[in-house]
């Protein structure tokens, strides 16, 4: 009953915030406020990016790579700036860069915003930390909005970024990843697993009756 209810609620969620958003929408957290333009991901009434923000605020990140892996609205990256951290902010959405561009120069800190596919403009990089708030409903997005929830029907995000994060995982970095009990939880770990990858639960968190997971992400 629980799961069908939620199958219900996730589109609702993402009309009722779609329409929320025609217009740009302040919004802050934990201090930081940014902007958040239509069609950007919309950290109102979802919980996923205030849980990542309060996991990383007692992280030491000061002078440490940080990537934030498809960043919507970048609130995630610029706490970790004012923590020190050396920011690099990624999406394929040119909206929410361009406004991170004017959100990181309102907020005071510095950040290394570009346009990449997962990985495809990172080669040769390192970092320390590597953070992600993956799209997770199987579907096939329909517009660049879309990417923000939908990871195409065959899962197509994680079976890219799968793909292409072995490279970027050392014995020393930390790569972390929420996700929800609304998706396929089992399906993606197979994913990473068929790469080479395998998930560390390490805060579970249930919020408005819903429970999110951030796991450590590492080589089998
Ligand atoms: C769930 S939102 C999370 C946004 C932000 N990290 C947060 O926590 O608020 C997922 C983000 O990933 C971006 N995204 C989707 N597919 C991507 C891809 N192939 N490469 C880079 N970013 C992608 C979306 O545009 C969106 O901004």
């Amino acid at each position: 009953m629980k799961f069908i209810l939620k199958r219900i609620f996730s589109p609702f969620l993402k009309k009722a915030s779609s329409l929320y958003l025609r217009k740009p929408r302040n919004f802050s957290y934990n201090g930081i406020s940014v902007m958040v333009m239509p069609s950007v991901f919309p950290p109102f009434m979802t919980h996923s990016t205030k849980i990542l923000v309060d996991f990383i605020t007692p992280i030491e990140l000061s002078g440490k790579t940080f990537l934030e892996l498809g960043c919507g609205c970048g609130i995630v990256s610029i706490s970790a700036a004012k923590k020190g951290a050396i920011v690099t902010a990624t999406d394929i959405n040119e909206t929410a860069l361009t406004a991170l561009e004017k959100n990181g120069g309102i907020n005071d800190v510095k950040l290394d915003i570009l346009y990449s596919d997962l990985f495809q403009n990172l080669h040769e990089r390192y970092y320390d930390f590597i953070i992600i708030n993956p799209p997770y409903y199987p579907r096939n997005p329909k517009s660049i909005g879309e990417n923000a929830w939908f990871c195409g029907e065959d899962f197509n995000y994680f079976e890219n970024l799968f793909l292409q994060l072995p490279q970027f995982t050392t014995l020393d970095n930390q790569i972390y990843m929420i996700l929800s009990e609304d998706c396929a939880l089992e399906k993606i770990e197979a994913i990473a697993l068929k790469n080479g990858m395998v998930f560390n639960s390490i805060l579970e968190k249930k919020v408005v009756g819903e429970k999110n997971y951030i796991f450590k992400i590492a080589r089998l």
